[in-house]
């Protein structure tokens, strides 16, 4: 009896040895390679070998396996047209080569995994997902102290950077110390951990990543809330909570580029070695009146984020006065013309709380925020004197 168990017994671990080794050799990855070298003549084969690549980088903290499936991103000669057996496009590896830089720097993703989905960081507990194409233009910024330096590389980066300046985003929020406190700081914004926050991507559709959270949330700013359930408000009022962020109406490849700055946003801060240098300093610019000092004034602190592009209104503010919109500026200079220094004093100071519509009801979200320790008074006059000129332009901004 005991020599029958212990001939079953031995069996049974012969055959789970051999179920280990034939699991082994179908790997994803091992299936991978040999797609990969079936497709090569004897030849070429030389100083290629099977197994898994990996490429460690110690000063980053990485190692990246990407080039266990990615046979040909750095042999060109060898490449087929067909993923993951493609070479790299461009000539990025020659200044970033893969024994000092790896892939996931740039590309995100989850360097030790050797399975497809795991290593684009498809799975649920891994927050870095895979920057595909023109997206990886967010992790320029990361090493590139100067990224107009390298623009003609990075032309998404530079537009979506641009383009948060344009839209006044700054009005409320603050990047690297500059930028209001109305809301969030969005310095770490690329990095940010929704895991930890138990964000609630329910109202999205998948992957229920970072970058298409950022992406919902700039199509939609006031459906999207991270923390907030629409089942947690007040009946009546899913269509104004849980945001108060304003509708920007931006266009798809809007959307696009601001993703591409607000995922370059992060608390990644590689050796010097990895780093180049800063951009040099802008020489000041001139300007050719009080009116155009103040229009760049108004557009680098963002007021356009509450007030409209130009002053023209029409950002919702939830229960305020005035219809339920933060007030156009066309006619400031009609309410303060004959009172300059109350116009002042309320750009310096702010005002809050702002006026309810109705009582009853909670405060407003959104309000005047107060600018005396981040406008220079020589920048407040010329503020005030473009603020003056807006309404000259009101027939203008009508038939617009
Ligand atoms: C197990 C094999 C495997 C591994 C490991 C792997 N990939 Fe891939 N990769 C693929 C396959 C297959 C595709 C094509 C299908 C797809 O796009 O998902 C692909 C596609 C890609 C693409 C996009 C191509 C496109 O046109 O959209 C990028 C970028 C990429 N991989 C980068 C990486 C990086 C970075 C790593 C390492 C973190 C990695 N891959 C690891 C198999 C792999
Ligand atoms: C310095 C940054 C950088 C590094 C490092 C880097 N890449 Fe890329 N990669 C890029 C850029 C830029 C593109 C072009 C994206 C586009 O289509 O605009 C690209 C494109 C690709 C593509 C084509 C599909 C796509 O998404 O466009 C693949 C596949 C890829 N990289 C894989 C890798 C692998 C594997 C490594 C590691 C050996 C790597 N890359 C390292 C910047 C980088
Ligand atoms: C991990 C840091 C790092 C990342 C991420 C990175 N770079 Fe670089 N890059 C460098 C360093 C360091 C050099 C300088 C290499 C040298 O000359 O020794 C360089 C050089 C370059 C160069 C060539 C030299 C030049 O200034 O003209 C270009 C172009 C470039 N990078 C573009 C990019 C683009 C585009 C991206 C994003 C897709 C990117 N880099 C991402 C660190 C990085
Ligand atoms: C009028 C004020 C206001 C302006 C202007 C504004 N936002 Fe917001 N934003 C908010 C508020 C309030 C929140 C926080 C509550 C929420 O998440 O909705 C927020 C949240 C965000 C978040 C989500 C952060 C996270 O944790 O995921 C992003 C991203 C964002 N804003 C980007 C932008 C961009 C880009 C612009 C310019 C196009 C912009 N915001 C302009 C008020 C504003
Ligand atoms: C976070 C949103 C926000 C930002 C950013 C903002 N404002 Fe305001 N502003 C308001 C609100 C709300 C009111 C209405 C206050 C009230 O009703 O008491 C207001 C009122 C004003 C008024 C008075 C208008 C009137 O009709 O009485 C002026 C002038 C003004 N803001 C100028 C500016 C300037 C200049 C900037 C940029 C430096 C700016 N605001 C940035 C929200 C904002």
């Amino acid at each position: 009896m005991k020599r029958v168990l212990f001939l079953l017994f031995t069996w049974s671990l012969a055959a789970l040895f051999a179920v280990a080794i034939w699991r082994d050799t179908d790997r994803e990855w091992t299936r991978t390679q040999r797609r990969f070298f079936k497709t090569l003549a004897k030849g070429e084969r030389r100083g290629l070998s099977p197994g898994i690549k990996q490429l460690i980088i110690s000063d980053l903290d990485r190692v990246d396996r990407c080039t266990t499936c990615h046979l040909a991103v750095d042999k060109p000669q060898l490449a087929l047209a067909e993923e993951p057996f493609t070479a790299h496009p461009g000539q990025i590896l020659q200044s970033h080569p893969p024994e000092k830089f790896g892939c996931t720097v740039c590309h995100g993703g989850q360097g030790l995994a050797t399975e497809a989905e795991a290593a684009h960081g498809d799975v649920k507990h891994w927050e870095e997902p895979l920057l595909r194409g023109p997206l990886v233009q967010a992790s320029c910024a990361r090493c590139h102290g100067d990224v107009q330096a390298i623009a003609a590389h990075a032309p998404l980066a530079i537009e979506g950077e641009a383009l948060f300046r344009a839209k006044g985003c700054y009005g409320c929020h603050a990047v690297r110390d500059f930028g209001q406190t109305v809301s969030q700081d969005l310095t770490a914004i690329g990095s940010k951990s929704y895991l930890l926050m138990e964000a609630d991507f329910e109202m999205m559709d998948p992957p229920h990543d970072r970058i298409q959270w950022l992406t919902s949330k700039l199509r939609h700013p006031r459906r999207l809330n991270p923390g907030v359930r629409p089942e947690h408000l007040p009946p009546g009022e899913e269509e104004v909570f849980p945001s108060a962020m304003p509708r920007f109406g931006l266009a798809d490849d809007e959307v696009r580029a601001l993703a591409v700055y607000l995922l370059s946003l992060t608390e990644f801060n590689p050796p010097v070695s990895y780093t180049t240098p800063a951009a040099p300093p802008a020489p000041a610019p001139v300007y050719s009146s009080a009116e155009a000092r103040g229009q760049a004034v108004f557009e680098r602190f963002g007021c356009a984020g509450c007030h409209g592009s130009g002053g023209l209104g029409g950002r919702h503010n939830w229960n305020g006065g005035l219809g339920q919109e933060i007030p156009s500026l066309l006619h400031v200079k009609a309410y303060y013309g004959q009172d300059i220094e109350s116009l002042k004093e309320l750009i310096r100071r702010g005002r809050q709380p702002v006026p309810r519509a109705d009582p009853a009801r909670p405060r407003t979200l959104l309000y005047m925020p107060a600018w005396a320790d981040r406008i220079a008074e020589e920048d407040l006059d010329a503020l005030v004197a473009y603020l003056l000129s807006l309404s000259d332009r009101l027939p203008q901004a009508a038939s617009e």
